[in-house]
């Protein structure tokens, strides 16, 4: 089999990649990533020479820079090149659209123009808006973005819909809670946290710190998604998350605790825009229908993620210069 994998150098796709080359050793994985600032060849160390994997810089919003991957023949996509994080989509929103509606809309068209037996849209909870104190999002919980990076994912979901409806294109969209692990950028709450607090840095907390999100380790995530290459049913969607509701106080909370770290590093400052207030994945589809399961328990998962942050503090040091330190010090001025 040959994949296609877009985005393969972030937090998931660099996941995804290292996880498929150990589990389908056989497989042929063409990783297209067009290294924006999200982008690091760093991750992929460990399988760069593997003959079975190349990597090609391009942008899935170009059609000839597509065009050329689909012309090495190519089986399976799974898309999880985006713009993905959600204070970047307040600041700047037209890039979101560029990448995740256009982009994915080129690909669609060369997965139907050359003919695909999957293309797999790696989505997000966030595409369901915010749920009150109960209840938990299905895959027949209606769209309701609110942010711009929400809502541009909603927008490459729609059309990876229409060309299976319209072009009978065999697709899956999977929805997923947040992930965490190793290899996450350190913009998103977790890794943040963690290079702050080892610094003594302030560490924000938009509003209340009581919004809840879902957490999955980023393994399994890549699980459930070679689940949906191999057994997904055709046009369906699938919920994938890990039954792990915190808040982000919680979350900032057991790290100080795990890094000896004091609480007084805590600063509230003002809440994100259309800040969403809970996400709650229902992931009885995937299980009852594909047998998905995480491995991970949250409590060791997380011990272990800050584990691979103090390990690797090189990593993370080396991303916080330059173009990001500038994203920054727009975002939060010099606290
Ligand atoms: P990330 O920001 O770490 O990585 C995104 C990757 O896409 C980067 O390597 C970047 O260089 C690449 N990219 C961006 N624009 C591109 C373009 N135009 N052409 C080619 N490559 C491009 O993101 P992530 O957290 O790994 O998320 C991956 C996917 O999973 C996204 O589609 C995201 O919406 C989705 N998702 C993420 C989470 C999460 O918690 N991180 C949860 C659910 C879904
Ligand atoms: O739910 C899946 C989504 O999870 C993915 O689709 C997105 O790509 C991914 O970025 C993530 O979005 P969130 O907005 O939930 O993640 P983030 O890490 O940005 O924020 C997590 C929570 O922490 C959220 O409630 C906002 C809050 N937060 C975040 C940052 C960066 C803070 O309080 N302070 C911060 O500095």
């Amino acid at each position: 089999m040959k994949l296609m994998v877009t985005g393969g150098a972030g937090f998931i796709g660099s996941n995804f990649v290292m996880y498929m080359l150990k589990e389908h050793p056989g497989y042929e994985i063409v990783n297209m990533d067009a290294l924006t600032y999200a982008g690091n060849l760093e991750n992929l160390k460990s399988i760069e020479n593997n003959p079975n994997y190349t990597f090609v810089q391009g942008d899935i919003a170009d059609m000839e820079e597509v065009d050329r991957v689909f012309q090495q023949g190519i089986d399976v996509v799974v898309n999880f090149a985006a713009e993905s994080h959600v204070d970047r989509s307040i600041l700047e929103p037209e890039i979101f659209v560029n990448t995740n509606v256009l982009g994915t809309q080129v690909l669609l068209d060369a997965a139907k123009q050359y003919g695909v037996t999957k293309f797999v849209q790696v989505s997000t909870d966030e595409v369901y808006g915010s749920l009150g104190e109960t209840g938990l999002f299905t895959e027949t919980t209606p769209l309701a973005p609110n942010s711009p990076y929400s809502a541009s994912k909603a927008g490459g979901d729609l059309l990876v819909r229409a060309y299976h409806e319209t072009f009978g294109l065999p697709i899956n969209i999977t929805r997923c809670s947040n992930n965490y692990g190793p290899f996450q950028f350190p913009e998103k709450l977790i890794p943040l946290i963690i290079s702050r607090a080892l610094k003594d840095e302030a560490l924000p907390i938009y509003g209340d710190g009581l919004n809840i999100r879902d957490w999955l380790y980023v393994e399994d995530h890549c699980s459930a998604i070679d689940l949906v290459i191999h057994d997904g049913v055709n046009g369906e969607v699938y919920n994938i998350g890990g039954n792990n509701e915190r808040t982000n106080l919680h979350i900032v909370k057991t790290i100080l605790q795990e890094l000896g770290k004091p609480e007084s590093l805590i600063t509230y400052v003002t809440d994100r825009p259309g800040h969403d207030r809970r996400y709650g994945i229902d992931p009885a589809k995937i299980t009852r229908e594909l047998g998905w399961k995480p491995k991970h328990h949250f409590e060791t998962g997380i011990q272990e993620t800050i584990q691979w942050y103090l390990n690797h503090q090189e990593w993370w040091t080396r991303i916080q210069s330059g173009a990001y330190r500038e994203y920054v010090n727009k975002q939060y001025g010099d606290r």
